[in-house]
């Protein structure tokens, strides 16, 4: 950017580093954000956004550097200081009181009403007229408990909004979308760029990023590679600033021989959730379940794995029936399940990388786990994943979103399931890492395992998949062959516009 913009910019960030131990997570960062742009902060997992972001937001103090907000030096004081600025952050993972209502959540953290007593009616309506203006008709008593992950993302959206932000921080927004959601989100976002606020947006989505951005930075190793206007580039030129090289192929498919059926699903139902779900998935095949968000997919697979109790239904392991009550019944028969709440089940927060990767896997001899073996076998994983961590004893917690992933990854691998569940295993990975989660999970698939991919990103099914069953309303809408994949195919499958067969 040229210097005449200096008094326009909203937020200045000059010099700025923030250092962990072991890493620079941020280096010497200088950007400037301008009123009504969509910023967009791109590049491979642990290349320092999210911490970027928090340095802004306040949840972090810079290790050194100066940061303007409104042609202001900012003191550091934490969050609730940056929101009085102006900034306002939906974080990665929901900062929402999920025992809280919607309106409590909205204005937490504002000052009451005069007297100090909090006026609930005013509220009420403030409340509603928010949640209107990010196309919620939900009502604002209801506790945040109670609504789906896109629900949440508005409400915190909408405490952007009523904090009268200036900036809006979004950190992969879209990670738990679907298409449609992902269109009224954007719509939300040209709506508050046309009132003058900037958003600053973190995806991993070359798509996306082309949709909704009018500049991009890109970020390797802490730095600031570039800040280019979107017209500038296109995605070869991006990918190639964010990994510093060529990735041929985003999907690589390996030729794998489709065997016998491995796995059988009977008439699985479970309340209105689910209803009569039948599915087979046969060696070295890879089977897609696409559907909208909030159509019984991730309910599915965990109805299979056990974590979810199940009204009716039978599962099936190489003809062998099986009786799944929880899910250590199911990787005992050779079923693993990667979820898509890496926050939850999916990992030991507290515990280092070497112990996650083999905590479902390793056999403890007499009660001792052996710690050489369990460093040997993380190691190999680490180099063979790419996961980036100084060390791999460091605890999962302080990884970055995608490098928490991989280790979820890392551990499955380890195991010996002959049926691997993965739901949503690309959310919030890098290109590059993405095309090697998707070359790991083809390598899979070759090695004669029974692979079922569920993904809200259709060209991932379609590069990827044998077949694709596609859920309505917890239904099995359809099972699409590979020679007819098609876009609209699925979709009118998924909002029910077509009928199954
Ligand atoms: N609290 C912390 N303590 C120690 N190291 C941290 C902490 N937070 C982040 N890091 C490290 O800082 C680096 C940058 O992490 P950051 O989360 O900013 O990456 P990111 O670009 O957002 O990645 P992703 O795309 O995976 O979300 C990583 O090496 C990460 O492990
Ligand atoms: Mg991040």
């Amino acid at each position: 950017m040229t210097t005449n913009t200096e008094t326009e910019s909203v937020v200045r960030m000059k010099g700025v580093s923030k250092e962990f131990p072991g890493v620079l997570a941020v280096d010497s960062v200088d950007l400037d954000i301008l009123p009504g742009e969509v910023h967009v902060v791109a590049g491979e997992n642990g290349a320092g956004k999210s911490t970027l972001m928090k340095l802004l937001s306040q949840v972090e103090r810079p290790s050194s550097g100066g940061i303007e907000v409104s042609g202001e030096d900012v003191e550091f004081r934490g969050p609730r200081h940056a929101q009085s600025l102006g900034v306002a952050m939906v974080h990665q993972e929901f900062a929402l009181a999920p025992h809280l209502s919607v309106a409590e959540n909205l204005f937490m953290g504002q000052e009451p009403g005069r007297f100090g007593f909090v006026n609930r009616r005013a509220e009420k309506e403030d409340a509603e007229r928010l949640l209107r203006r990010v196309g919620l008709g939900v009502d604002s008593t209801r506790l945040i408990s109670s609504l789906t992950v896109a629900e949440q993302q508005r409400i915190e959206i909408a405490k952007a909004l009523a904090i009268d932000a200036k900036v809006v921080i979004m950190d992969e927004p879209t990670a738990t979308l679907a298409e449609k959601e992902i269109e009224e989100l954007f719509g939300i976002i040209r709506d508050l760029t046309s009132h003058g606020r900037a958003v600053l947006y973190i995806s991993h989505r070359l798509d996306e990023i082309f949709r909704i951005s009018d500049r991009v930075t890109v970020m390797r190793d802490g730095k600031v590679v570039d800040t280019l206007p979107t017209p500038e580039l296109d995605e070869d030129k991006l990918v190639r600033l964010m990994v510093g090289r060529e990735v041929e192929n985003l999907y690589p498919k390996p030729e794998a021989e489709i065997g016998d059926v491995l796995l059988t699903v009977r008439g699985i139902g479970r309340g209105r959730k689910l209803v009569d779900c039948s599915f087979e998935v046969r060696a070295g095949e890879i089977l897609g379940f696409a559907g909208l968000v909030g159509a019984g997919r991730t309910e599915l697979a965990r109805a299979v794995f056990g974590a979810d109790r199940k009204d009716s239904g039978e599962v099936e392991l190489e003809g062998k029936k099986l009786r799944i009550k929880k899910p250590q019944d199911a990787i005992d028969a050779g079923i693993g399940y990667l979820t898509e709440d890496r926050k939850g089940a999916g990992l030991a927060l507290q515990l280092g990388v070497d112990q996650n990767i083999t905590l479902a896997s390793l056999p403890a001899s007499f009660g001792f786990i052996n710690l050489k073996e369990e460093r040997r076998i993380a190691q190999r994983r680490r180099e063979q994943l790419n996961i980036r961590t100084p060390s791999i004893r460091r605890k999962v917690q302080v990884l970055s979103g995608g490098n928490q992933q991989k280790v979820v990854v890392a551990k499955w691998l380890e195991t010996k399931a002959r049926v691997l569940l993965f739901d949503e295993p690309a959310r919030g990975i890098d290109v590059g890492a993405k095309a090697e989660m998707f070359g790991l999970i083809g390598e899979l698939a070759k090695e004669g395992r029974g692979i079922v991919l569920i993904s809200s990103y259709l060209p991932e099914l379609i590069n990827m998949c044998d077949r694709i069953l596609v859920m309505n309303e917890g239904r099995v809408a359809g099972v699409i062959g590979r020679g007819e994949f098609s876009e609209e195919r699925i979709i009118a499958l998924a909002t029910g516009m077509e009928e199954a067969e």
